[in-house]
């Protein structure tokens, strides 16, 4: 079959990498991709929020699947968009319809959610800029740190906690009043602190049945001992060493069941992936987020450590028979490295070239913001290249990906040096 995937980064490479595997893919395109996912099939450059073109694509090429990366087209409706077009409604879409993707798209549609179906989470209450004075009044019931979060998508900047109650208010009233975060902040819902420590849990369904894919951890902060700003993810680590499997039997019932069973009950369309954002209370698991898609860099963890045939499982996933795979995941720990633009996630430069990456030995190496330029792999976004190593434990893994990063070079390359230092 030819399958198309949409989006540009290390995760999107890593699909790729791991789909051009299978003997089932014929003919493998990458909108708009990168200079990894160029070598493992045909990069076309449009946006992936581009319908038509995506359509007109489609058509051109004959694809039989569209697996979507990144959550903008999901929460735009790129799957909604398919089924209601009869020149293209035969094509299986991986991922949610619109509906089922404001799990991502609204934060409070996702806390109505998990409140709905009993899933263990952080109280919260919802505020609007007519309701600001009450969101001054519920701050004041609650001790320090106080968490925001902008309602819509904020390009990972929408969740501001802080210490300090006069900050937290006035943080209030520049997100709903002054509309910090535009459209997005229209909303703001206010939670509990949880104090704990997170990972991730990523679920494979049909809609009906669901498959639990290896969790994972990342590091989203820009400095070491998880410090400084957030960014998409410095490095991640799978399996988490402190998800035992008395931990993970909790996640699969309290969490997984129900929301799986939610979908139903809600009539949520739901073909694709589930990434739940826990934190570990104590004992216990509890949801931070839903996103509806893998995370990045989890992927260049996860997948790797997936023995199947990912085009087998993506079929399954469409046709409503994922009871029917067996999952198979290796042994081995996975450990990736992110490479990063100096600057990011501020301001950066682009257009840096990348040496070594022909010389990386034992390692994966999964491009993310980088592309050819006149023969040459140059940086092109702030997180540039994931390098991901196997190891029997995750020490080795690491250890292995650092000693290939001495290899790699661009000027003002920036990594964190202490992914795993916490576990
Ligand atoms: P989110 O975009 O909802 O994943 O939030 C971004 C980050 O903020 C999370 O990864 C957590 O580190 C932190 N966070 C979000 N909600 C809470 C909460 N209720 N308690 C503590 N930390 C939180
Ligand atoms: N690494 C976090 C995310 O993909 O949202």
């Amino acid at each position: 079959m030819n399958i198309l995937i949409l989006g540009s980064g290390g995760r999107e490479h890593t699909f790729a990498w791991k789909i051009a595997q299978s003997p089932k893919c014929d003919q493998l395109y990458v909108a708009p991709g990168n200079s990894g996912t160029d070598k493992v099939g045909t990069n076309v450059n449009l946006s992936v929020t581009d319908f038509a073109a995506i359509k007109a694509l489609v058509l051109e090429k004959k694809i039989d699947m569209v697996v979507v990366g990144p959550e903008d087209p999901l929460v735009q409706g790129v799957h909604d968009f398919f089924l209601n077009d009869d020149a293209i409604k035969h094509v299986s879409v991986i991922g949610p319809q619109k509906k089922a993707a404001e799990l991502e798209g609204s934060k409070e549609f996702a806390k109505e959610f998990l409140f709905r179906h009993n899933i263990p989470t952080a109280a919260y209450e919802s505020f609007t800029k007519e309701t600001v004075e009450k969101g001054y009044r519920f701050l004041e019931t609650l001790n320090a740190p106080y968490v925001l979060k902008a309602d819509g998508l904020a390009a990972g900047k929408g969740v501001v906690i802080l210490n300090n109650l006069e900050e937290a208010k006035a943080e209030l009233k520049s997100m709903l009043v002054d509309a910090k975060f535009g459209q997005a902040s229209t909303k703001v819902v206010i939670e509990e602190f949880l104090d704990g420590i997170e990972l991730s849990c990523f679920v494979l369904t049909d809609g009906e049945n669901y498959k639990i894919l290896p969790t994972a951890k990342d590091y989203k902060r820009i400095g070491e001992g998880d410090t400084g700003l957030n960014t998409g993810g410095m490095g991640a680590v799978s399996p988490v060493p402190f998800a035992t499997d008395e931990f993970l039997n909790k996640i699969e019932e309290r969490i997984v069941k129900p929301t799986i069973s939610g979908f139903k009950k809600d009539n949520l369309p739901y073909v694709g992936f589930v990434f739940i954002g826990l934190i570990k209370v104590g004992d216990e698991p509890k949801v931070i987020e839903y996103n509806v898609r893998m995370g990045d860099p989890e992927t260049e963890v996860v997948f790797p450590r997936l023995r199947n045939d990912l085009v087998e499982v993506l079929q399954a996933m469409a046709n409503g028979t994922l009871d029917e795979i067996n999952i198979e995941i290796d042994e081995r720990a996975a450990t990736t490295i992110m490479l990063v633009s100096g600057g990011y996630p501020e301001a950066y430069e682009k257009g840096k070239v990348i040496s070594g990456v022909d010389t990386i030995e034992d390692s994966l190496a999964f491009h993310a913001g980088a592309v050819i330029k006149d023969g040459d792999i140059v940086t092109s976004g702030g997180r540039v290249m994931a390098i991901t190593s196997y190891g029997n434990t995750y020490q080795e893994a690491i250890k292995k990906s650092y000693q290939n990063i001495e290899k790699l070079h661009f000027d003002k390359m920036k990594y964190r040096k202490d992914i795993g230092f916490d576990l």
